[in-house]
């Protein structure tokens, strides 16, 4: 079994005191739980005060999304440089919502991804199917293409570097999880892919989360999938009893 990575990504919600409060609740919820890796994910302008409050406590903090460029003329961006001088040590990459809001492409998550190696920060890959593509029977055909697009000409230590998170676009946000089963299907479909283009040890190594209405009751279940190596928490981890249930979850099957 891998050590599970619960992650929690707030998106554009709370306050800076209400985030502060929230991190400290977690840091006092987790004191001395080693077992799991355990990330959050704050808006831009909160890092680095989250960064600050969790020097030398057990949990990372990353983006949400950055930019693919060194420096320059990119108005309103933030680079993976910027990122780690604060103190980050990962970020998330395509997530449906940056995909279908703000067209993101594969080929542009691809860039993200080599930016954020190349700053030193892990990669959280986000990839999954809309309702309409999963009707259409293309689950497989839509993650396989955001796996070939995201993680070209990546080589395999590199992609030991990432996390993939499953999330089908359906399941994000609506209360409506995708069952164990049918995640861990996917999670075995990513896994074979990944043994393909690289090798076994790669496939065996890297972590894949499910994501998509991850709460308190269902992670168990989620959770316990053979395939399912953590999850990539919304809604549930803005309150810090349900994330810090998530996690104790986690701990049964790291
Ligand atoms: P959700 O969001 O848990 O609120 O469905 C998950 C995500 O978007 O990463």
């Amino acid at each position: 079994m891998k050590k599970q990575f619960i992650a929690g990504n707030w998106k554009m919600n709370l306050t800076l005191e209400k985030a502060k409060a929230l991190v400290k609740e977690l840091c006092n919820g987790l004191a001395d739980s080693e077992a799991v890796d355990v990330g959050i994910f704050p808006s831009f302008v909160y890092l680095k005060d989250i960064c600050d409050i969790l020097k030398g406590h057990n949990v990372f903090v990353g983006a949400q999304n950055m930019n693919m460029e060194k420096s320059g003329a990119f108005t309103g961006e933030v680079s993976g440089e910027m990122l780690r001088d604060i103190g980050c040590t990962h970020v998330i990459v395509g997530h449906s919502e940056r995909r279908a809001i703000y067209q993101e492409t594969n080929s542009m998550v691809n860039a993200k991804i080599k930016a954020a190696l190349s700053n030193d920060l892990c990669p959280i890959l986000c990839v999954g199917e809309s309702q309409e593509e999963r009707d259409a029977d293309k689950t497989r055909e839509i993650v396989e293409g955001q796996l070939s697009g995201g993680l070209e000409d990546l080589t395999s230590e590199q992609v030991e570097g990432l996390t993939i998170a499953y999330e089908p676009v359906w399941a994000i946000g609506t209360g409506k999880t995708a069952t164990p089963e049918q995640a861990n299907e996917v999670h075995a479909f990513i896994r074979n892919i990944i043994r393909s283009k690289y090798n076994d040890d790669t496939a065996q190594s890297i972590r894949i989360q499910y994501g998509g209405s991850v709460n308190s009751k269902n992670a168990k279940d989620l959770l316990g999938q053979p395939e399912i190596d953590g999850a990539l928490v919304g809604g549930a981890s803005l309150d810090s009893n349900s994330f810090l249930d998530i996690v104790s979850e986690a701990v049964k099957f790291s």
